[in-house]
């Protein structure tokens, strides 16, 4: 981990050219592909909010029930002074529960892909915590971070990754994560993260395919992003949101499927599509508690603590 001495640190949000080589290169794939970080854009971000309040989408109320019944043990587990580091913050709903709990927090490092989002939560943060030293860092949390340097040495690093954010991750690029996580909070650190638990395909069916179509909406976001910042040409009527759990795979699948035989255009290419061919856009792996636990074992990290909302539906989890 690398430190650089800066304050209010805001690196340069990702290049356009890096999201052409990444849709060129999956859009060309047998299977066509395309990583889900690409979802969140302004719009795609915003999007993703809504579906955070959808009745259907479980996991951001169940995670702050889970917060607010247990806070008082999290931040005694997490202890005082720390650096809270957290990745992929979004709206951070669940961030201001330990904001506001935690003992003399050293300051809060929120990384976070889209500008847009992460502006306006430190403006709003920075008014509703005055004393609380803010260092936003806009970049690909899953990269090679700079992260600046408080001004107060703080007790330790902890890592906040709540949302089931590693659910994007296919397992084995899960585990690099959780070691990557592990190099960023040092040795006397930590992780706290929110991990989506298996359960009944009815619920996760729903939760991924919503009445009002927000999801669709943000599914089809990604095609629209295509058109707007690479000038492509997606007829976002020929494509159709589908998703459905793999229960053999432990994993919600997100697809979009073309409607018809067509051709798309992008960069002077053109790419064919047979009717009811599929972009995968998305894979959300839900795990038992066993099973994050031999990976977190994997990445050399020790499971100190699990919280769970009673069904069980969804995990808060410590790992040093
Ligand atoms: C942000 C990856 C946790 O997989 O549930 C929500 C993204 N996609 N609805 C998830 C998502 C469709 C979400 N994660």
């Amino acid at each position: 981990m690398r430190r650089r001495k800066c304050i209010n640190s805001v690196d340069i949000p990702e290049a356009t050219s890096r999201f052409l080589d990444d849709v060129l290169v999956g859009l060309q794939k047998e299977q066509k592909k395309l990583p889900p970080k690409y979802f969140y854009d302004a719009r795609g971000s915003e999007l993703f909010n809504s579906i955070c309040t959808l009745k259907e989408y479980y996991i951001p109320r169940t995670e702050i029930s889970i917060m607010k019944a247990n806070i008082d043990e999290i931040v005694g587990v997490l202890g005082k002074n720390v650096v809270l580091i957290e990745c992929g913050c979004g709206n951070c709903t669940k961030t201001r529960k330990l904001l506001s709990h935690l003992q003399d927090p050293a300051a809060y490092i929120p990384v976070d892909i889209s500008f847009k989002q992460l502006k306006t939560i430190v403006t709003e943060l920075a008014l509703d915590y005055p004393d609380l030293e803010i260092l936003p860092v806009c970049a690909d949390y899953s990269d090679n971070l700079l992260l600046p340097v408080p001004s107060k040495v703080g007790s330790k690093e902890v890592v906040y990754f709540p949302g089931s954010s590693i659910s994007n991750f296919e397992p084995d690029a899960a585990v690099e994560f959780l070691k990557h996580a592990r190099r960023i909070c040092g040795k006397d650190g930590g992780l706290l993260i929110g991990v989506d638990l298996k359960k009944d395909s009815d619920v996760l069916n729903l939760a991924y395919n919503d009445g009002q179509g927000v999801t669709s909406a943000f599914n089809l976001n990604i095609l629209e992003r295509i058109n707007r910042e690479l000038d492509g040409d997606f007829q976002l009527k020929h494509f159709q949101h589908h998703a459905f759990y793999n229960q053999i795979e432990g994993r919600v699948e997100m697809h979009l499927v073309s409607l018809k035989e067509q051709v798309v255009h992008l960069d002077n290419l053109a790419i064919n599509f047979s009717k009811g061919e599929s972009i995968w856009t998305e894979n959300s792996y839900k795990y038992d508690i066993e099973e994050f636990k031999l990976m977190a074992d994997t990445a050399g990290f020790i499971l100190k603590k699990v919280w769970t909302d009673e069904k069980p539906w969804f995990s808060v989890m410590y790992l040093t």
